[in-house]
């Protein structure tokens, strides 16, 4: 599947693209199958709700040697519907996957990301370039009220600010600080919620601004995130690396394969 001139135009000027009914329903439920079946192994490849409760985030899907391995990921994102647009929105031929999550944010405990740029972390994981795309597939209908993700246009083109570990929400990790928040607020147009059907698949920059809010809805909101890097621009050695299903260690170029999903 190629993008046309148009989308690569909109990526660049608003930081995103959404592409309807990439998936298709059946691809889709057979995603939620393989999450559901994931949630109960006993692994640090997945994070728990407090207290040992449900799984809500589940990293490294999209390989063959990882506990959490599924594949129908492992055929998705070598499939010419998510590899081919991310190789012509980075320019460049060899990708590798940076890492996988699954944000499984359950109905009425599912919390808050604050705003933050994912490049603050992989920045800080040791890559040098932003050059990094992530195709954020929705399997379930995300709402306002269910806490969907909300996207500032544009932002990305501020480059990477200076981000400060936040610890005050359930989520622990490198956010845009408040006082540059505000004033991205009121510079910038306003934040666009990312609702869709299922199997919607929405390709992000690494420097866009985003953030998502409390699930107060009665519907679960799960979804699935690959981020593609460059191989040239794999991390640097930094001091105490994080674990290798954030990090990915395998370079190996992805080989586009068929856009058979389901066997
Ligand atoms: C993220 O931005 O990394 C996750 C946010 C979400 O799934 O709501
Ligand atoms: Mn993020």
């Amino acid at each position: 599947m190629k993008l046309t001139e148009s989308q690569l135009a909109d990526y660049d000027r608003d930081g995103y693209i959404v592409l309807p009914s990439l998936l298709s329903d059946d691809e889709v439920k057979k995603m939620k199958d393989e999450l559901r079946r994931i949630q109960k192994i006993d692994t640090d490849h997945l994070v728990r709700e407090k207290n040992g409760g449900v799984a809500k985030t589940i990293y490294k899907v999209h390989e063959k040697a990882s506990p959490t391995a599924s594949d129908v990921f492992h055929a998705a994102i070598r499939s010419p519907r998510l590899l081919e647009p991310a190789k012509q929105l980075l320019n460049d031929l060899e990708l590798y996957v940076y890492h996988t999550k699954c944000n499984l944010k359950t109905a009425i405990d599912g919390s808050v990301w604050q705003w933050h740029q994912d490049f603050g972390t992989w920045h800080l994981d040791g890559v040098k370039n932003p050059d990094m795309t992530t195709a954020l597939i929705l399997l379930d209908e995300p709402t306002e009220m269910g806490g969907c993700l909300y996207f500032i246009p544009g932002s990305h083109k501020l480059g990477s600010l200076d981000p400060e570990f936040d610890e005050t929400t359930g989520y622990r990790f490198y956010v845009v600080p408040k006082p540059t928040m505000l004033e991205i607020l009121s510079t910038h147009p306003k934040a666009i919620p990312i609702i869709g059907k299922p199997g919607t698949v929405v390709f992000f920059d690494a420097n866009i601004v985003h953030a998502s809010g409390h699930n107060l809805s009665g519907e679960d909101r799960w979804q699935a995130y690959v981020v593609y890097n460059q191989v040239k621009n794999k991390p640097q050695q930094v001091q105490n690396p994080r674990a290798d299903y954030v990090r990915s260690t395998n370079y190996i170029p992805l080989e586009t394969t068929t856009d058979e999903i389901l066997s």
